[in-house]
């Protein structure tokens, strides 16, 4: 006799209906390869009055009817952002379900009482879908690569950001056409803000950290920068060095630290990385005893997604006892590390005699040595353009005080812009 599932699913946006689309489509296959049998027997959702891809009387507003249905044997929690999705997963497990869960966002900031909860329950919780959509990473690092020591993972870990960049370098379109066709591909958070700041990212990049080095860590001590401040003239550059720009993430243990940062990266067109296009992600891996893994898939996404919540919701059919993925023992400091990196640097100028010459001046008398140099007067009506520099190997921090002491000369007329260059 196949194990029988009985589901409930909380929101039926994107995700939610990939679920039940792949549900539809692949239950007898997936009962055949794993002898799990799945039943969706109610969703919650916010409107009633919407099409949705079940019949009427398997859809409420309201959450107590999921909670209080003593035959539904799991909670998928695809609504998204951090309330109610926090108190309804709480609430799932005091009422004795499992979860399984694609929201970073809650885990990353809520992680605790989550876990708390579930263990307090002794419930399982599943959260492979919330990082990296469709790529079984979170299993990869926590089973498959169980046996490295792991000091470093990297990649492209939001679809949407990575789509905008790759749709403004490849097609030269301005940054907001470029997030309006992510959005209406569906990649987006209902709120895409997060997916453009590197929030969206930076909450992914911590709960892989936190698997990969089972520790605690501070979500405030994660450096992020968005991609919301790119302008066409930056991909032209980037081509004509010879790079792309990618949305890039990095976790690394530094002897008793961690740096974990989100920022968009200048990348070589013959990196890895550079051929993640698109919503694809990717993260590379490297472990003493694998060397450098490269995860690469469909990050976001109706069916991408889905893909990893059906696996969570089998996993945990197969195996109710398992010990959970994440049990840290340790905290570890998170603190950012002080790096050195070399810099792309765009700074947007009046049209005034020596301003190329100010602006090395300025480098130079931090110690910053420059490899490339162009300026272009974007828009001469009003007098104003930028200069583009690249610079060689320099510590942030004396790249920031220079920025600093050349904004405060008022020669700009906008923030200037500094993205670090990704080296082979
Ligand atoms: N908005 C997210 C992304 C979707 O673009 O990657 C999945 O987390």
């Amino acid at each position: 006799m196949p194990r029988k599932v009985r589901l409930g699913i909380m929101g039926l946006g994107t995700v939610g209906s990939g679920l039940v689309e792949l549900i539809k489509k692949n239950a007898r296959l997936i009962e055949n390869k794993s002898d799990v049998k799945l039943e969706i027997v109610r969703a919650l959702v916010l409107h009633k009055n919407k099409p949705r891809p079940l019949p009427p009387e398997q859809v409420t507003t309201n959450p107590n009817d999921l909670f209080e249905d003593k035959t539904i044997d799991l909670l998928v929690e695809v609504i998204g952002g951090i309330h109610p999705a926090k108190e309804y997963i709480v609430q799932a497990f005091d009422s004795g379900k499992d979860v399984v869960t694609a929201n970073k966002a809650v885990l990353a900031t809520h992680g605790d009482e989550i876990f708390n909860a579930a263990s307090r329950n002794q419930k399982q919780i599943g959260f492979e879908a919330s990082v990296c959509g469709g790529i079984p990473i979170l299993r990869a690092i926590s089973s498959g690569l169980i046996g490295n020591r792991v000091d470093e993972l990297y990649g492209i870990l939001n679809g949407t950001s990575n789509f905008v960049l790759t749709t403004m370098q490849e097609e030269r379109v301005p940054f907001s056409d470029a997030l309006a066709m992510a959005q209406s591909k569906g990649l987006a958070e209902a709120d895409p803000t997060l997916d453009v700041n590197g929030m969206d990212a930076a909450h992914k990049l911590m709960i892989l950290a936190e698997l990969t080095f089972q520790t605690k860590m501070r979500f405030d001590d994660v450096i992020v920068e968005g991609i919301e401040n790119l302008q066409p003239i930056d991909f032209e550059t980037a081509e004509s060095l010879g790079y792309v720009i990618r949305p890039t993430a990095v976790a690394r243990r530094m002897e008793d630290r961690l740096d974990l940062r989100v920022h968009p990266c200048f990348v070589p067109k013959n990196h890895p990385l550079a051929t993640v296009r698109n919503e694809f992600n990717a993260v590379i891996i490297r472990g003493d005893a694998i060397g450098e893994m490269v995860f690469h898939g469909k990050g976001a996404g109706s069916l991408p997604t889905a893909s990893a919540v059906l696996s969570d919701i089998v996993e945990i059919a197969r195996n109710p006892n398992s010990t959970p993925l994440w049990n840290p023992t340790r905290t570890i400091q998170s603190a950012p590390v002080e790096l050195a990196s070399r810099f792309y640097l765009r700074f947007p100028i009046y049209d005034r005699p020596g301003m190329i010459g100010m602006i090395s001046t300025c480098l130079g008398a931090h110690g910053i040595s420059i490899t490339d140099a162009i300026a272009r007067l974007t828009c001469t009506e009003t007098n104003q353009g930028n200069v583009m520099i690249v610079i060689h190997s320099a510590p942030e921090t004396e790249v920031r005080k220079a920025l600093a002491e050349i904004q405060e000369s008022g020669a700009l007329n906008a923030d200037p812009l500094s993205i670090r260059i990704l080296e082979n």
